[in-house]
């Protein structure tokens, strides 16, 4: 039997004797609800400041989930509402965007990418959780696993980057430290995998915009850390805002039936973003919200963010036949199975002390993760970490000083108060060493001001060495806020050159949302330093990299262009027809009236070449390692089974670092053009100095794996190349076979 909207697999388990207790509970409960309760639990809606109308609608049960709660006690108001004056009494479902921290805030998911430690993500994600749970949250919209290989669009700041390996890797740990290991923990809050899917590919990176990403790539790039997400017992699901080939995710039958449900088994739930379903109708898919809300029930989406159109039209549809009862009661069986799983019906009230808020263990845990974020660009004859016999230094720049924006976008609920900035935790740590001279210059990222680089410069005349602290406002990333011009806002640029000027060491650290084109920043700066927006506690995450307390050790999670121009870069793009060589002559070695072949004829930008500034997984430390030749365990090997590759790696440096050793693979021949090189395993590696250790690899084939033309998973055999490197530009390269099985 078929029913519009319905999967034949989501149609057979439903029908099938209810496996656990608490399908049971979901069945007798469902037996029990009204049409119009159905319909309660399909809608989200936000808090608001009229309790007389939010108790209406509870005691009606007119409403499953609030979000932007943020306040223990009315939660708890609410949900006691819910549970004593409702019909059924029905646990609410509290939730909150709580991205990269709650209170206590680390640094925004780029950042977090920067470390390629899963172990920090997974803290950080559990710290997060224990906070947030203590004012009565049970569902943040968090993990975002939308792969993004463009600067320019403002979410790429709440992803972990251009890789579909680092983002899973990631992404998995974030929903492990959310969920925790009992899902009905009372510090455990349902993850949400968002936004499915491609919203990251927005053309022209403009947020909401259309993508145009064919099912070949959505399988191998966009899809991968959304299947992960289920196997890790992702409890939601999140649908994207962009409309892929036509089709808007949120009425996309084929993403959430045929690919969530029958391809991936999800037995979570399905929330639209806000207000999603109605914007069907100014994207061009619906005449109205009745049409909207048809689209998107028969997709399998099922709770409106508050769209109010699943409350407003869904009763009549079923009533006349539009929409099958099946479908309804299917969206609820998965609103209520996450319900259950939580232990809202046991234990529907917050338990954990307020105390947890801020509490010193956070606290360290958000420095720790800070410090590793930061990825060293350059380090011009050592000039860090800060020489102690410097006497006087200089710290100049907006972001030296700047407790709200150092929190970056999505902090909702971070108090600015206990931020502790560069410029604080500098004076603490070197009031009995050197002397602090502070000054601006410019007050914040987008000032213009003449006046302010003159003073700074002065002060920078008088120290033996010029920390500058440029980047973003917090404001200038994050949803909606991309940008068509990715310079350094201000006159922040102008400032670093003129302080170069001045011939001091120049020490530029860039504390940014967006990952920016820094090459005249680069190009005057003895060293240079990237933080994405590193939270509460980067002061003293960048004072502790900045006197070697700590060796930076962040990889670049992102490919950071020389020019907006070249932009979509990404390590792992196609080599085409005509690849650049590499040698190609600039601009200005071109001739008057060159003949028009005199160039090559090459895939790259006449003016600015191909290589990007600064690679995907590149960053430096304060020691250096040398790597071995990789090799394998055989150069033969049958699809299916697994490679061993091993490798020496040596600290010729003199301080102990951290490695973060690559593996990539690449197919330069197959049925589907392959990228160059895709990354398939890291590994990060601490070393003394003189140390040398063999790093191993297992590799499994099926790793290897790609959509072919018939749009299925294949092992294709055949030739292999295989990198084991410091990131994705360098590396000796070596080959292997994978043969048939
Ligand atoms: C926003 C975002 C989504 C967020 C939701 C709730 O529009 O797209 O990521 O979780 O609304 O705030």
């Amino acid at each position: 039997m078929m029913i519009a909207g319905m999967s034949p697999f989501r149609l057979q388990a439903q029908t099938a004797k209810p496996a656990t207790d608490i399908e049971s509970r979901i069945e007798e409960l469902l037996t029990r609800m009204t049409l119009a309760e159905k319909l309660g639990q399909m809608t989200q809606v936000t808090v608001t400041d009229n309790m007389y109308e939010m108790r209406g609608m509870i005691r009606a049960g007119m409403i499953g989930s609030y979000i932007n709660i943020h306040d223990r006690a009315l939660a708890d108001t609410l949900q006691r509402i819910a549970l004593t004056e409702s019909r059924l009494g029905i646990p609410l479902l509290m939730a909150r965007d709580v991205i990269h921290g709650y209170n206590t805030i680390f640094p925004i998911p780029l950042g977090q990418a920067a470390t390629w430690d899963a172990a920090l993500v997974e803290q950080g994600a559990r710290i997060s959780a224990t906070e947030a749970s203590s004012d009565g949250i049970r569902w943040t919209f968090s993990p975002m696993l939308d792969i993004s290989r463009d600067p320019r669009w403002g979410r790429i700041v709440e992803s972990y980057g251009e890789d579909p390996y680092l983002t899973t890797t990631l992404g998995t740990a974030c929903i492990r430290g959310l969920q925790g290991s009992d899902l009905s923990d009372a510090t455990s809050l349902a993850a949400c995998a968002k936004h499915f899917v491609a919203y990251g590919a927005a053309e022209g990176g403009r947020d909401y915009n259309s993508t145009f990403i064919g099912e070949r790539r959505l399988r191998d790039v966009y899809f991968p850390p959304f299947e992960a997400a289920v196997q890790a017992g992702a409890a939601t699901f999140m649908t994207s805002f962009n409309d892929n080939d036509g089709i808007p995710s949120v009425a996309s039958h084929w993403l959430h039936h045929e690919v969530l449900r029958d391809e991936w088994h999800f037995d979570g739930l399905v929330v639209s973003d806000w207000q999603a379903i109605n914007e069907l109708e100014p994207q061009g898919y619906a005449s109205d919200l009745y049409e909207a809300v048809t689209r998107a029930v028969h997709a399998g989406v099922e709770m409106d963010m508050m769209g109010y159109g699943y409350l407003t039209h869904l009763d009549s549809m079923v009533r006349s036949g539009q929409v099958d009862q099946l479908l309804i009661d299917q969206a609820v069986r998965d609103i209520l199975r996450v319900k259950f799983r939580l232990g809202l019906f046991d234990q529907p009230y917050a338990t954990t002390s307020p105390s947890v808020k801020y509490a010193p263990e956070h606290l360290a845990a958000a420095r720790a993760m800070a410090a590793q974020s930061a990825i060293l660009l350059k380090n011009d004859n050592d000039v860090l970490p800060l020489s102690r016999r410097l006497k006087r230094i200089a710290i100049v720049g907006p972001m030296a000083d700047a407790p709200h924006d150092q929190m970056g976008t999505w902090s909702f609920d971070g108090d600015k108060s206990h931020t502790i900035t560069p410029l604080k935790a500098l004076r603490e740590t070197l009031e009995n060493h050197a002397e602090i001279l502070y000054t601006p210059g410019l007050t914040y990222s987008r000032d213009s001001s003449q006046t302010g680089i003159s003073q700074a410069v002065a002060t920078a005349l008088q120290a033996d060495v010029v920390i500058a602290f440029v980047g973003e406002e917090a404001i200038l990333s994050g949803e909606a806020h991309s940008l068509a011009d990715l310079r350094l806002q201000g006159r922040q640029t102008e400032l670093l050159e003129q302080l170069s000027q001045t011939g001091r060491p120049l020490i530029t650290v860039v504390m940014t949302g967006h990952p920016l084109p820094l090459e005249r920043e680069s190009a005057c700066s003895d060293a240079l330093l990237l933080m994405f927006h590193p939270g509460t506690m980067g002061g003293p995450a960048l004072a502790d990299l900045l006197t070697g307390q700590m060796s930076p050790c962040g990889r670049l999670p992102v490919t950071l262009p020389r020019t907006v121009g070249q932009i979509p870069i990404y390590y792992a793009y196609n080599n085409t027809c005509r690849p650049s060589e590499g040698n190609d002559p600039s601009l200005a070695d071109i001739p008057l009236e060159a003949g028009q072949t005199s160039t090559d004829c090459n895939s790259r930008y006449l003016d600015y070449g191909t290589a990007p500034l600064y690679p995907f997984g590149y960053g430096l430390g304060y020691t250096h390692f040398a790597y071995g030749t990789p090799h394998t365990d055989t150069a033969h090997i049958a699809a299916g089974d697994t490679l061993h590759v091993a490798i020496d790696i040596t600290n010729t440096g003199r301080t102990k670092g951290i490695e973060t050793v690559q593996l990539y693979t690449g197919k330069p021949a197959a049925s589907v053009v392959q990228p160059v090189k895709e990354l398939r395993a890291f590994q990060r590696v601490t070393l003394s100095p003189g140390e040398t250790r063999r790093v191993t690899f297992a590799l499994p084939t099926t790793q290897l794996a790609f959509t072919g033309v018939d749009m299925k998973r294949r092992i294709e055999p055949g030739r292999y190349l295989l990198w084991v490197a410091p990131d994705s530009s360098t590396g000796e390269r070596i080959e292997f076979f994978v043969h048939a099985p």
